[in-house]
């Protein structure tokens, strides 16, 4: 069912956007290969709505939920900044093209939204809601991709991403702004701002996960619904 809707939409997206992101690289030359995939993924992020792709930079997520054993947390009407200045390099490349590994360097990544969060932060007790940010986020994401191969109607093939398995490491330090803690005990909110400020490494890999993983999410359909509409077999020549 869903298979016969994805060859569906691949007949009638092809109808109407045929002209391809990628350039034609021979399989072995991974400079080519990092090259259009730099070169096609901010076009792919900044949404295509001829082919139903929604935005990625900036990224809408509605909802970020999250129960870490000591703190809950949920991020609402949130909007992601930056996947268009990531730089992916170090690809490696299996021979049937069902594996992809590398990393992406994502130099200015920031975050708004509405925040509701309540529990102990690291070893700080934390509650609060309002609005909150998340600035001067540089991260490196080493990742690895499993891909499916799937033969569309006209006989070619369409490569489809099945999961994503990623590490995300911070480069630089992220300054984390909740406003109205403790409902606006300004006090205790200054121990949250210089605690948060001094630990934010900590608080980065306490947070992170939940956020990765549904922004990732997001990016693969992205970039799967691309994919769906674009056929291997005229750009990575053997
Ligand atoms: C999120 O945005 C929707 C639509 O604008 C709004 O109805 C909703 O109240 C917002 N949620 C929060 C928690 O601000
Ligand atoms: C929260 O952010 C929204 C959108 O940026 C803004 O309209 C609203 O005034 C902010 N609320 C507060 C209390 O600062």
């Amino acid at each position: 069912m869903y298979l016969s809707l994805l060859i569906t939409f691949m007949c009638f997206a092809g109808e109407v956007f045929s002209s391809s992101l990628f350039s034609p690289c021979k399989k072995s030359d991974l400079p080519c290969i990092e090259t259009t995939v730099n070169n096609a993924l901010p076009k792919i992020f900044d949404g295509i709505p001829e082919l139903g792709i929604l935005k990625s930079d900036p990224q809408f997520i509605a909802v970020i939920d999250a129960d870490l054993s000591a703190l809950k947390y949920t991020f609402y009407n949130s909007t992601n900044y930056g996947y268009k200045n990531c730089e992916v390099s170090n690809l490696i490349i299996n021979d049937d093209l069902t594996r992809i590994s590398g990393k992406a360097v994502c130099p200015s990544l920031h975050m708004n939204g509405v925040y509701d969060m309540k529990g102990v932060l690291i070893t700080l007790p934390i509650e609060g809601n309002g609005n909150y940010t998340f600035e001067g986020a540089s991260f490196q994401l080493d990742f690895d991709i499993k891909l499916d191969k799937i033969k569309g109607s006209e006989g070619k093939t369409h490569l489809f991403i099945r999961k994503i398995t990623y590490k995300p490491k911070a480069l630089t330090p992220i300054q984390f702004n909740f406003q109205n803690l403790f409902n606006g005990k300004e006090d205790l909110a200054a121990v949250v701002k210089k605690f948060a400020k001094e630990n934010w490494l900590d608080i980065t890999l306490l947070l992170q996960d939940p956020i990765w993983e549904v922004s990732l999410d997001l990016l693969k359909t992205a970039v799967n619904k691309y994919l769906a509409t674009f056929a291997i077999d005229d750009t990575i020549l053997n």
